[in-house]
Parts: structure tokens; C-alpha cells; sequence
């Protein structure tokens, strides 16, 4: 498959590849020149129809770290607010010779469909609550690199994992691996198809964070929402936000992720966030090498 659609679609050696390429690329991005020539004859275009820090800026870095020729676009400044269609949008761009397509789009399905539409290797950067696959895949790693294995390890999701593509990626990502998952959060954010999913599911964060080695956070996804599904955000902080005093609390020393961008005093506080317990900043610095990874894996694949 030419295509990085979701996790689903990957089974546990996939992702083991990904990860020894992410090493080498690791390795590469620490030198003091950061660049590999790798994919001097594949071009790569960026489309994103929602908003993005991190997960923008990081492809273009892996791109250009790989010497592709890269385009960037976003929605908000092109023809798509006069009414052209996404069909229509991603075959114009392609009739440029672009080979690689890396799309964020708010409608769940929205890198399926297009993968089904035209002819070019396509990337999901997030669709809607659906998936957010190479996100997973650097939380993973980040894992990897700091506890040693995913493996047999215990993570808890916390939040609105109704909402979130980074709560259902990472669960497919860590299943596959082998960690139990459980998931943290009012009952409202947590959707009724869980149970499917092989997780476990937990009302009292306390008790979620005794039982784990490693902690994610999620932001409260409130444009995803068209009524609040908790009382208000002083009450979901009460009951869901993680602080100092709570982490000193428990019976272990425990890994906190987020995923970003952070509502600092609401899910965490700006303590533990910068603390050495947390390795937010180890995903971010992860996710280039990660995308590196997968983009050097499918353009192998555009070149056979
Ligand atoms: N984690 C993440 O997807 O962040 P951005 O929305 O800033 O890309």
C-alpha cells in the first residue's frame, strides 16, 4: 500500500520498520548537517484544511530534511473558499508532478476518500476525530525511547477521547505493539464503541494513574463540539486535570505525554508540563525522524 492512512491498517512489524528507519534518521537530524539527499526526485505537497503547529511544520522539516521538493497549502488562502472541490484541488496540484500528497482535513474518512480519488501516495495528518497516525506512532516511539519497550506497558489515555484521533490512533498503535490501554474521562467523552476496542475504561483518574507507567493527556477538543458535554472547564480541571501534588501523591513516579497544543491549568499544569516527568517536548523533537521514516518508507515504495 502507497498510503498512510491509519494505524489500523498497520500490524506491528510496520511499525517496528518505521521506528528502526526513525533511528537511523534520529541519528542523521543530530549531525551537524541535517540533510540526506534520499528523495531529491520525489515532490511532496502539504494540504491543510485545518489548523496545525506542530504536525505542519514537522512534515516540512522531514521533507526537506530528505531533499524532496516540497509545496505547502492551506485551505483558508485558496480556491477552495471560491468552491473548488478537494478532488478537483489535489488533481490540480498533482498535474504538477507531485507524487506525495500530506493532508489534514477536519472530515472524518477524508484521506480514504481521497486516496480512493486520485492517483498519489497520501498521508493522513489527521482527519476529523478519526486518526492521526503518525502522531501515534511518535507517542509510541517516545515511549520506546524512554521506558525501553512498548510492550507489556501501561498507558492511560485521559480526556475527551470522544473527540480525539490522537486517542484512537495511539490505541490501535499500542494495542498492536502490546500495552494495555486504558482510557480516563468523564463518561461523556468516552464513546460508547470503546468497549470494541480491547481497553479498559476508568472514571477516577487517581485510581487511572496508580495503574499506569505512562499518562497522555488530551486537550478538551471544543471545536469538535456543538454542546459542552461537561459542566465547565473548572470542573473538568477539578476532576481530570493532573498537577503537582497529585503526581507526588501516587505510588510510582510516572511518563507524561501530551500531544499539543496544550490548554496549560486545564488537562495539566504548567509544572508538571514542564517537568522532567514529561516528555512533551521529546514527541514533538520525535515526530520529525517519525515522518522522516514514513515518508522515506512510501516513496521507496512510488520509486520500485
Ligand atoms: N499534535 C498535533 O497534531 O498538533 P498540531 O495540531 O499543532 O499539528
Amino acid at each position: 500500500v502507497n498510503h498512510l492512512l491509519g494505524i489500523k491498517y498497520l500490524n506491528n512489524d510496520d511499525i517496528k520498520l518505521i521506528f528502526e528507519t526513525a533511528d537511523h534518521f534520529k541519528e542523521v537530524i543530530n549531525r551537524p548537517i541535517k540533510k540526506v539527499p534520499s528523495l531529491r526526485d520525489i515532490t511532496i505537497a502539504n494540504l491543510f484544511f485545518e489548523n496545525s503547529t506542530r504536525t505542519k511544520l514537522s512534515f516540512e522539516l522531514a521533507e526537506k530534511r530528505l531533499s524532496a521538493d516540497v509545496i505547502n497549502f492551506s485551505a483558508s488562502q485558496s480556491s477552495v473558499k471560491k468552491g473548488e472541490t478537494l478532488i478537483d484541488t489535489v488533481n490540480n496540484i498533482l498535474s504538477m508532478k507531485v507524487d506525495m500528497v500530506v493532508m489534514r482535513h477536519p472530515n472524518p474518512g477524508a484521506s480514504v476518500f481521497l486516496s480512493n480519488h486520485v492517483n498519489a501516495s497520501i498521508i493522513n495528518a489527521g482527519d476529523g476525530a478519526h486518526e492521526h497516525p503518525t502522531q501515534a506512532l511518535l507517542d509510541s516511539y517516545s515511549i520506546r525511547e524512554r521506558l525501553g519497550s512498548v510492550r507489556g506497558k501501561k498507558v492511560v489515555i485521559v480526556g475527551d477521547i470522544l473527540h480525539s484521533r490522537v486517542a484512537l490512533s495511539n490505541i490501535f498503535a499500542l494495542k498492536t505493539q502490546g500495552a494495555q490501554v486504558m482510557v480516563c474521562g468523564p463518561k461523556t467523552l468516552i464513546p460508547k464503541y470503546i468497549d470494541k476496542l480491547g481497553v479498559t475504561v476508568e472514571t477516577n483518574l487517581k485510581k487511572a494513574l496508580n495503574w499506569c507507567d505512562v499518562a497522555n493527556m488530551l486537550r478538551v477538543q471544543n471545536e469538535r463540539m456543538s454542546v459542552s458535554y461537561f459542566p465547565s472547564a473548572r470542573e473538568y480541571t477539578q476532576q481530570y486535570g493532573v498537577n503537582m501534588k497529585l503526581l507526588k501523591s501516587l505510588d510510582k513516579e510516572i511518563t507524561i505525554m501530551h500531544p499539543g497544543p496544550i490548554n496549560r491549568g486545564v488537562e495539566i499544569t504548567s509544572e508538571v508540563a514542564d517537568s522532567d516527568q514529561a516528555i512533551i517536548l521529546d514527541q514533538v523533537q520525535n515526530g520529525v525522524a517519525i515522518r522522516m521514516a514514513v515518508i522515506y518508507l512510501l516513496a521507496s515504495k512510488i520509486k520500485q
